[in-house]
């Protein structure tokens, strides 16, 4: 079994839905936040889990606020890592900490539409169908092996909000489902 911890900056949906899934939930021992207003936070404290805020202002550059983050995942005992919504990159150190052990969700079919504005790309681009991907993380953003990828129609009279809504649905289905697996030990790279 793999205890983990979960990164999350926003307001946490990824998380709730990790935590509404006991096999996940009693292995997730620590989140961590970059941003002390996060609602992952809060939905962490109401779970009785470990919550850590980590700003990355507070350290000279990305290398040693990355170096704090895995300082704390490794305190706390966690051997995986769990992308929920994390909106920092983290310098290639971090994923020499925990090859092959960290994972992220990120909003559309990569390798279309990395970034933090996925869902808007997406509409710009005009595409008919777009969705979610579920990968291994390497050291470049948004890429890594894909684990699970799972098409979202795009509706002629969507915008960025109800399109990422659509999308969501499906990231609260099959996160849980993948990190079940990972924290398993059944998922490896
Ligand atoms: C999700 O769309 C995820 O794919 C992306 O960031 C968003 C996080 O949303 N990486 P939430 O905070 O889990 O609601």
């Amino acid at each position: 079994m793999i205890d983990i911890a979960v990164l999350a900056s926003g307001t946490g949906t990824n998380l709730a839905a990790l935590l509404d899934l006991p096999e996940v939930r009693e292995h997730i021992c620590l989140v961590v936040s970059d941003r002390a207003d996060a609602g992952a936070l809060d939905l962490a404290r109401r779970a009785g889990i470990p919550a850590r805020v980590v700003q990355f202002g507070d350290f000279p550059d990305r290398r040693s606020f990355s170096l704090a983050v895995a300082d704390a995942v490794e305190q706390a005992g966690a051997k995986g890592v769990v992308l929920a919504g994390f909106m920092r990159i983290l310098s290639p150190e971090f994923c020499d900490r925990f090859p092959g052990r960290i994972l992220n969700i990120h909003p559309s079919l990569l390798p279309r539409f990395p970034g933090a504005r996925a869902v808007e790309a997406a509409l710009e681009a005009g595409v008919e169908v777009t969705g979610v991907t579920v990968h291994f993380v390497d050291e470049q953003v948004d890429h890594g092996p894909v684990i699970r990828q799972e098409e979202v129609p795009v509706f002629p009279d969507d915008d960025a909000d109800t399109l990422h809504q659509r999308i969501k649905t499906v990231e609260h289905r099959i996160y849980p489902e993948v990190v079940a697996q990972f924290v398993s030990g059944r998922l490896r790279l």
